[in-house]
C-alpha cells in the first residue's frame, strides 16, 4: 500500500450543508449478522470505508455471495453458499470487529475459528466478557495462541450478567443468542445507538429482541431466520460529532443533515457550554460559532454519556478554548496519544494517567503529525483546520478505516485539504 499523507491548509471557515454517512460501528455488527439469515439480505446506507471493505472480504472468504455498490452504499448478501467457518488472520488484523464473526458463525453453523482482533491500538482490549457470554450459552470456547475456537452442539438461552458495560460483548452475545433455544437475557448490557440498530436489524430477519437501548436486553432465539425486507443502517454518531466539532473549531456555520440529534446530546451540551450555538431539527443539526470558546471539562462514559470516540476530536477544539479544560478518559487507557502530536502544533497539555489537562492557547500552528488511530486522525484533522499554516498528517489509512470521504466533505464546506501519495 502506497504511503499517503494529508495536507491541511488551516484557517478556512467551514460553511454550508453536509450529509452524514451510515454508521461504522453499526455496519460492522450488521454485516456479520447477515450470516444469520437463510434468505438473501439487503443492507442499505453502508459507509464506503475500509472497515466495511474488510467485513465484505470476510463474508466472501467464508463463501457468501456479496454484491456491493459503494456509490449507493447498498449490499446484498446471500449466505446460503457459506462453506467455511474460519476467518483468516490477515483480515482480523485489519479490523477489530472481526470478532463479531464468532457470535454469528457459532449461531448459524455451531463453530467458528477467529484470530483475535487488531484494529485501533487505544489500550488493552480484552474479550473475556464475549467469551463468558458465549460459554453461558453452552459453547465451548478456547483461546489458543491468539485464536478463538468456538464450538457448540446447539446453543441454549441463558441469563448473562456482564461484569462491565461492553459494546462488543453485548453485540457478540446478541448474535449468538439469535439461534439459541429459549430466551437469553443480557444484564448490564451496552445501550449505544448501534446496539439498538442491531436489534432492529435482527427484528427485520425475524428474531425478537426486547429492551435494546436499556441495560437489560432479551433475545428470543429462533430456529430459522430470514430477511423479509431491506434494512438501512443508522447515521454515524461519531462522524456527526466530528463534523459538529469541525464547524465550531473553524468558527463556521454548518448544517449536518441525515443525522439523529438525540444521539448527540452529550456533545451538544458541551458545545453549548463552550459558547457555540447548536440548533437541532428532526434529522439535522446546525452548529454555528462566532466568538471565542470557553474551556470545559468532561469524563468519557458509556452511552448516553460523553463518547470516548469523540474525546479525541473534542480535545483538539479545547486546545484553543479559553482557560483550562480537563478530560478524564474512563473507557480506554491509551487514548491521549494524539495530544503529544498536538503539542508539536503548540498545544499546552499535561497528561496524568487517565486525565488530560489542556490550557487553551490563542492559535495552533501547523506541523507534521502522525495519526496513531482512527479518532486520533480525526482529532489531528480538526487541529489542522484550526492551525496557522499547512499541517501534514501521516498514517491517513487510520482515518479511512472509519470516515467516508472525510476530506471531500470538509472541502465542500470550504476546507483546503489534499492528499499526497508516495
Ligand atoms: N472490556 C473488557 N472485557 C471485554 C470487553 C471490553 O474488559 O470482554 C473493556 C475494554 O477494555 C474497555 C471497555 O470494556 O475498557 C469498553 O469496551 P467495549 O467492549 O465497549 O469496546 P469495543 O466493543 O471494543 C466499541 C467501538 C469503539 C468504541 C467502544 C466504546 C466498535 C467496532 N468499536 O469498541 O469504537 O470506542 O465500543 O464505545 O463498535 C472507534 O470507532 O474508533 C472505536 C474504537
Amino acid at each position: 500500500m502506497a504511503a499517503e499523507r494529508m495536507l491541511i491548509s488551516g484557517g478556512h471557515r467551514l460553511e454550508g450543508v453536509v450529509h452524514v454517512s451510515g454508521g461504522k460501528n453499526t455496519a460492522v455488527a450488521i454485516i456479520p449478522a447477515t450470516i444469520l439469515s437463510e434468505a438473501p439480505c439487503i443492507v442499505e446506507n453502508l459507509p464506503d470505508i475500509e472497515d466495511v471493505h474488510v467485513s465484505i472480504e470476510t463474508l466472501k472468504h467464508l463463501g457468501a455471495q456479496v454484491d456491493w455498490d459503494p456509490a449507493l452504499g447498498t449490499m446484498r448478501v446471500d449466505a446460503s453458499t457459506i462453506c467455511r467457518t474460519d476467518v483468516p488472520l490477515e483480515l482480523c488484523r485489519r479490523m477489530r470487529a472481526s470478532y463479531y464473526y464468532i457470535g454469528a458463525l457459532l449461531a448459524r453453523f455451531g463453530e467458528a475459528t477467529v484470530p483475535l482482533p487488531g484494529g485501533c491500538d487505544i489500550g488493552r482490549r480484552p474479550i473475556d466478557q464475549h467469551i463468558k457470554g458465549l460459554r453461558a450459552l453452552g459453547a465451548e470456547v478456547d483461546n489458543h495462541a491468539g485464536t478463538v475456537f468456538a464450538r457448540a452442539n446447539g446453543l441454549i438461552g441463558s441469563d448473562i450478567f456482564m461484569d462491565m458495560v461492553t459494546v462488543g460483548g453485548t453485540v457478540n452475545v446478541m448474535l449468538a443468542a439469535t439461534r439459541a433455544r429459549g430466551v437469553t437475557t443480557i444484564y448490564n448490557a451496552a445501550k449505544e445507538p448501534h446496539i439498538v440498530d442491531l436489534a432492529n436489524f435482527l427484528g427485520s430477519i425475524g428474531c425478537r429482541v426486547k429492551g435494546a437501548g436499556t441495560d437489560v436486553i432479551r433475545i428470543y432465539g429462533a430456529e430459522k431466520l430470514a430477511a423479509r425486507r431491506s434494512y438501512a443502517v443508522i447515521p454515524d454518531q461519531i462522524e456527526t460529532g466530528t463534523l459538529m466539532i469541525a464547524a465550531a473549531a473553524t468558527h463556521g456555520d454548518v448544517t449536518i443533515t441525515g443525522c439523529i440529534p438525540t444521539h448527540m446530546e452529550a456533545l451538544t451540551a458541551k458545545l453549548l457550554e463552550m459558547g457555540a450555538r447548536v440548533e437541532e431539527r428532526d434529522d439535522a443539526i446546525r452548529v454555528r460559532s462566532l466568538g471565542a470558546h470557553r474551556g470545559v471539562s468532561f469524563k468519557t462514559q458509556v452511552y448516553p454519556g460523553f463518547p470516548t470516540d469523540l474525546q479525541q476530536p473534542m480535545s483538539a477544539l479545547l486546545c484553543t478554548a479559553m482557560g483550562t479544560s480537563t478530560i478524564v478518559e474512563n473507557i480506554f487507557e491509551s487514548r491521549f496519544r494524539h495530544l503529544y502530536e498536538m503539542e508539536r502544533m503548540g498545544a499546552n497539555v499535561r497528561i496524568y494517567e487517565q486525565t488530560a489537562v489542556i490550557q487553551g492557547i490563542p492559535q495552533l500552528h501547523a506541523a507534521a503529525v502522525e495519526a496513531s488511530d482512527l479518532r486520533a486522525g480525526a482529532a489531528l484533522v480538526i487541529a489542522g483546520l484550526m492551525a496557522q499554516g499547512t499541517t501534514e498528517i501521516y498514517n491517513t489509512h487510520f482515518i479511512d478505516r472509519g470516515y467516508e470521504h472525510l476530506e471531500e466533505k470538509l472541502n465542500s464546506l470550504g476546507a483546503k485539504i489534499s492528499r499526497i501519495r508516495e
